[in-house]
């Protein structure tokens, strides 16, 4: 998998997008994940359109447009799930979520759900065919967050968390509020429920869980 995602990452950045996908279009939309381009990741992940995709934490829909870019000629489901307005803490409206959805084309691809990510698993138990989707969770992770999701995630095939490097554990907000290590969390979520596990260092890291 990761082979293949370097070779459209590669293609990428040649310029070559099957989409037609134009790279300016994700530029101008917050999110920690720009500056070392991981949209390029997410897009390349829709290509190779391994599953239905769930994303919660949605922010302002960075990650999720550009899997959906690199996805938009595949018929997989993709469905982003956020508190949106409700967040106490850094957030961006449903309406205006809703919004650059349509500005970037996506709008027919991407379920927009107002909802707790938590709440939403447990209400859906049942309703997701987990084995055959997976899961990007960024819902500002550390310890406690995986530790909480873990039972309601264990049977997605495939898990891309945020975060995992030491740097993303030492971050201010994780400091001063006392949060425990995510990357600690990560480890024995992998060595519990028996996933491969890939980091991927740029900062704010990616970890990438997956079954064989
Ligand atoms: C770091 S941002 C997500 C960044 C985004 N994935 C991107 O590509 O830039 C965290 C988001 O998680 C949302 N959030 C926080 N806790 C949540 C929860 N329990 N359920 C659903 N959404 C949550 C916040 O509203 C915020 O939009």
């Amino acid at each position: 998998m990761i082979k293949e995602i370097a070779g459209i990452i590669d293609d990428f950045h040649k310029g070559v997008s099957p989409s037609g996908y134009n790279y300016e279009i994700t530029k101008d939309l917050n999110s920690s994940y720009k500056k070392n381009n991981y949209g390029a990741f997410f897009y390349a992940l829709g290509h190779l359109d391994l599953f239905d995709f769930y994303e919660i934490g949605v922010l302002e829909g960075y990650a999720l447009i550009n899997y959906a870019l690199g996805n938009y000629f595949a018929t997989s489901k993709i469905t982003g799930i956020d508190l949106f307005e409700d967040y106490e803490f850094n957030s961006c409206s449903h309406s205006k979520v809703s919004e650059q959805l349509i500005r970037c084309g996506v709008s027919k691809k991407i379920t927009l759900i107002k909802s707790n990510g938590l709440t939403y698993l447990k209400q859906n138990e049942g309703k997701i065919d987990k084995v055959r989707s997976g899961l990007h969770l960024d819902v500002s992770n550390h310890g406690q967050i995986i530790e909480e999701f873990a039972p309601y995630i264990s049977k997605f095939s495939a898990i891309i968390f945020e975060g995992g490097s030491n740097a993303r554990d030492k971050v201010a907000w994780m400091e001063k509020y006392n949060k425990s290590s995510l990357r600690s969390a990560l480890y024995s979520f992998s060595e519990t429920y028996g996933f491969n596990m890939i980091n991927l260092k740029p900062f704010p890291s990616l970890t990438l869980c997956f079954k064989q």
